[in-house]
């Protein structure tokens, strides 16, 4: 069989552009070389797609993130394929590695469709449907999983009654990453401001009781439409840190993450029960990365679902496939076969 053409896009316009980068620098290097022939495409902050050459600098240097330059360089999406400075080139399958807004929330999922190009991960609606954690709640808990009890207010709602609420609760925008506007709210006086601060995320803020549990992950990886959980891990933050907050995910050993998670055999079972669960609820493709609660009297609560985790060789997602037996490289290749077969 004549390889294959896959283009990588990493970069965007999200505030996880470098994150992107690092993991679109992880799956160049972990792509199968003798299986595909791979194109990598950067977005610039700005929006502007640019043609990269392999040796593009996309590693962490000296504690530096690396971004998309504007090289001058034009691609633009056609049908089948990706028009660079004018020339067309067949695609046979596009792993876009974007995080956060644009490349997780639907919008080049929709484009993709568009040019009748492969992609990897999950469609249009369901990167929409996850990235709005309200709607994705209201999802799972028809599926029959636990959710943060918690109420949903829009930016025209009046606030609630800071008095009736018992503290701490967590307030975080409906759609957002990184933490970022999530806050721990501890007494009433400090409701509105953080009320506030999650409105400039989302015009959509969601109030939950706070859970006072560990924090498990699962990878799903779906292939021909049967799903697949890793074993699973727990995240722990280094107790400096109230919680999983930006600051903790991405300041140096701020966070570990223990694989397994040290939890009773027949718990961490039904956590990748819920995970694939999750995963149907949604209606996700190829991949995601399930984030749970689990509390001390061993209750599992679902916090989110997100259909394009970090990427980078020592994120989560692939350290969970590791552990559980399938390596980055060869997480790569399911992908990107998965992403091929579902659409001939
Ligand atoms: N209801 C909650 N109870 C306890 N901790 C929470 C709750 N909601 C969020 N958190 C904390 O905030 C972090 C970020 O919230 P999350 O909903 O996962 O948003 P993001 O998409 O930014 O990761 C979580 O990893 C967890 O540490
Ligand atoms: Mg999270």
């Amino acid at each position: 069989m004549s390889k294959l053409t896959v283009a990588i896009i990493c970069g965007g316009p999200s505030s996880e552009h470098e994150v992107s980068c690092v993991s679109g620098g992880g799956v160049l290097k972990g792509l199968d070389k003798k299986s595909f022939t791979p194109i990598l495409i950067g977005i610039t902050k700005a929006g502007k797609w640019v043609a990269l050459d392999e040796n593009y600098p996309l590693a962490i240097k000296d504690k530096v993130m690396p971004t998309i330059e504007d090289n001058g360089t034009r691609v633009e999406l056609a049908q089948g394929g990706l028009v660079i400075d004018g020339s067309f080139v067949k695609i046979d399958c596009i792993f876009s590695i974007l995080h956060g807004e644009f490349g997780e929330d639907g919008k080049i999922q929709q484009l993709l469709e568009d040019a009748h190009i492969p992609y990897v991960g999950s469609g249009v609606k369901a990167s929409a449907d996850a990235m709005d954690k309200a709607l994705a709640k209201e999802l799972f808990s028809a599926a029959g999983l636990t959710v943060a009890p918690g109420i949903v207010v829009h930016r025209s709602d009046p606030h609630p009654d800071a008095n009736s609420l018992s503290y701490p609760v967590f307030v975080k925008p409906s759609s957002g990453g990184s933490s970022r506007g999530t806050h721990k709210v501890k007494s009433a006086d400090k409701l509105t401001a953080a009320i506030n601060d999650a409105f400039l995320y989302d015009s959509k803020v969601l109030i939950e009781s706070a859970i006072n549990g560990r924090e498990i992950e699962c990878a799903v990886l779906e292939r021909d439409g049967t799903s697949y959980a890793s074993v699973v891990g727990e995240i722990v933050v280094n107790p400096q840190f109230e919680f999983y907050d930006f600051e903790a995910k991405y300041l140096d050993d701020a966070t570990t993450v223990k694989i397994p998670a040290d939890i009773p055999e027949a718990d961490a079972q039904a956590i990748q029960i819920a995970a694939m669960q999750a995963f149907d609820a949604i209606g996700c493709a190829g991949l995601a990365r399930c984030d749970f609660f689990y509390t001390n009297e061993n209750q599992i609560i679902i916090n989110e679902i997100n259909t394009l985790p970090g990427f980078t060789g020592t994120s989560v997602y692939p350290k969970l496939w590791q552990a559980t037996g399938v390596t980055y490289s060869d997480l790569i290749t399911a992908l990107i076969d998965s992403a091929i077969n579902k659409a001939v």
